[in-house]
């Protein structure tokens, strides 16, 4: 069992990686945090790349604490005015924490259920493509952001809502060596969703829209070389946040039923195994750190009739490792 500010960190239950951290006092913890900024990142970095903070909950009465608390994982906590177009998200303490939710006005959909929505032994279907919407945070910026800090300010009730976690890491260690050699040298075509370039859109013959420097699309390598931790890690999207008109792969057969798509669906189905993935279902105060060097994640559905869900996000950026050495961030470039 391993420790940081103060605090004992143990294993996550239900998961083959990650790391919870209960907390009885939030604002004298994120004082810890500042006091030896190098611990909560290290931690993380043990837990590969997945920790839980339970009992937050003082965020809500403060969000500066969020931003506090998000400031030793890298250079620049981002600012939301300056990343993104979407001002409806903007928190109203600061643009550096933005509101994902289904209320107004940020008005985000729920993510459509699974079909079918269980698994034969009732369980929470995980595994692409039965489940949908694997993403890693902002890939179709370059260089992308490298930690999220996600907090549960207002939670859907425990049995929906929940966010699924994969581990990269896990999941690049036990590619078969073939899919591994083709995985190494190849790079994915990473878009904002909802634009027009998604698998969906394509099937449904929609046109795309005109993107902006915000939107990508941009090439990510489909494995990523942690600077950090020197581990290598699956880094991949699917559905909404690829671009399936020019990819899903950089030279390779483009569109959705190319050699490209075949490859990404055995990816994706490789890499969301119930045997690297974590479901987590959101008490009120959680926080949830995670690593998008090395890990994906993806929503699950839950009834936006009746449940209104307010979670914060905060992303920081400074670290992405050799492959963006000495980049200019592509969304600044205009
Ligand atoms: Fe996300």
């Amino acid at each position: 069992m391993s420790r940081a500010n103060g605090h004992e960190i143990q294993p996550l239950t239900g998961a083959r990686f990650g790391g919870v951290i209960t907390i009885e006092d939030g604002a004298a913890f994120v004082g810890a945090v500042e006091a030896a900024p190098d611990e909560l990142p290290g931690a993380l970095d043990d837990a590969d790349g997945l920790l839980l903070l339970k009992g937050m909950g003082a965020i809500s009465d403060d969000p500066e604490l969020l931003i506090r608390l998000s400031r030793p994982f890298g250079a620049e906590v981002e600012d939301y005015a300056q990343t993104s177009n979407r001002t409806n998200l903007l928190h109203p303490h600061s643009s550096h924490i933005i509101r994902i939710s289904n209320l107004p006005p940020m008005n985000f959909p729920s993510p459509d259920p699974p079909d079918p929505p269980r698994l034969p032994d009732g369980g929470l279907p995980v595994q692409f493509p039965q489940r949908r919407g694997w993403h890693t945070d902002q890939s179709f910026r370059r260089p992308p952001p490298d930690i999220s800090l996600f907090y549960a300010h207002q939670p859907a009730p425990r049995d929906q809502g929940q966010t699924l976690y994969a581990d990269g890491v896990g999941a690049y260690e036990a590619l078969p060596g073939d899919l591994r050699n083709k995985a190494e040298k190849l790079m994915a075509l990473h878009v904002a969703p909802f634009k027009g370039y998604g698998e969906d859109a394509v099937i449904n013959g929609e046109s795309p829209q005109k993107l902006t420097e915000r939107d990508g699309p941009q090439a990510q390598p489909v494995v990523r070389l942690h600077p950090v931790t020197g581990r290598k890690a699956l880094y991949l999207c699917e559905r909404e946040q690829i671009d399936w008109r020019n990819g899903p792969f950089v030279g390779m057969e483009p569109g959705i039923h190319g050699d490209g798509a075949a490859l990404l669906y055995e990816l994706m189905t490789h890499f969301t195994q119930p045997a690297f993935t974590y479901a987590h279902h959101w008490d009120q105060g959680d926080l949830v750190i995670y690593d998008n060097r090395c890990t994906i994640h993806s929503a699950t559905w839950f009834d936006t009739q009746m449940h209104g869900r307010v979670m914060w996000l905060t992303t920081v950026w400074g670290n992405p490792g050799p492959a963006y050495d000495g980049e200019q961030r592509s969304w600044e470039t205009a």
